[in-house]
């Protein structure tokens, strides 16, 4: 049995809408009898066994102040040596919610993923919530369908992937 593991943090919901969608979307594009099994954990409740019993990864994370969220960093942190030269050429993707920018989350995951030598299979989806003040920022979010989409159509790809043998 192949696992699809997705780990995700969120603060006010629309990082946890994106993993489901992107759940749901890996469910969806698996056929009775594919030997693929979907785990979607809190970053605070996954840990380097996890990394290391999955054979593709998904990271959904909301953007904090320029980076990726406490919670997803924090579970990189204690993943890191431990998938060290083990996870070589894994497939994973990326979802991240910012208020207005993202760019500093998708870089520096990036740069986590090149140095554990995942393969990237597919492009980060960066879904904007438009909270600048911080009302809208505390307030919780409710993503719209079309970007919960592009978040399933990766957990598609992934998951596919797994069950075709192309990973
Ligand atoms: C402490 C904090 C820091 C934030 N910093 C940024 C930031 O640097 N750039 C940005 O685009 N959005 C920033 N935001 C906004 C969040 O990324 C945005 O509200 C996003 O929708 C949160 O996702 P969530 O609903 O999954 O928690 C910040 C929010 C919080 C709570």
């Amino acid at each position: 049995m192949k696992r699809l593991l997705i780990v995700w943090c969120s603060t006010t919901g629309g990082t946890r809408q994106m993993a489901e969608a992107a759940e749901r979307g890996a469910q969806e594009a698996l056929e009775p009898g594919d030997a693929v099994e979907v785990l979607r954990l809190h970053a605070a409740q996954a840990g380097p066994a996890d990394f290391l019993s999955a054979d593709a990864i998904v990271l959904a994370t909301p953007e904090h102040l320029g980076s990726m969220a406490g919670p997803m960093k924090d579970f990189l942190d204690r993943a890191y040596y431990a998938c060290l030269d083990r996870v070589n050429g894994r497939p994973w993707a990326l979802l991240v919610c910012a208020g207005s920018d993202g760019a500093g989350t998708i870089r520096q995951a990036e740069r986590i993923a090149t140095g554990l030598r995942l393969r990237k299979a597919a492009e980060p989806v960066l879904v904007i919530t438009h909270a600048q003040t911080p009302e809208a920022i505390l307030a919780p979010k409710a993503i719209v369908a079309a970007d919960l989409e592009r978040c399933a159509a990766t957990g598609a790809t992934l998951a596919a992937g797994l069950a075709a043998g192309i990973w």
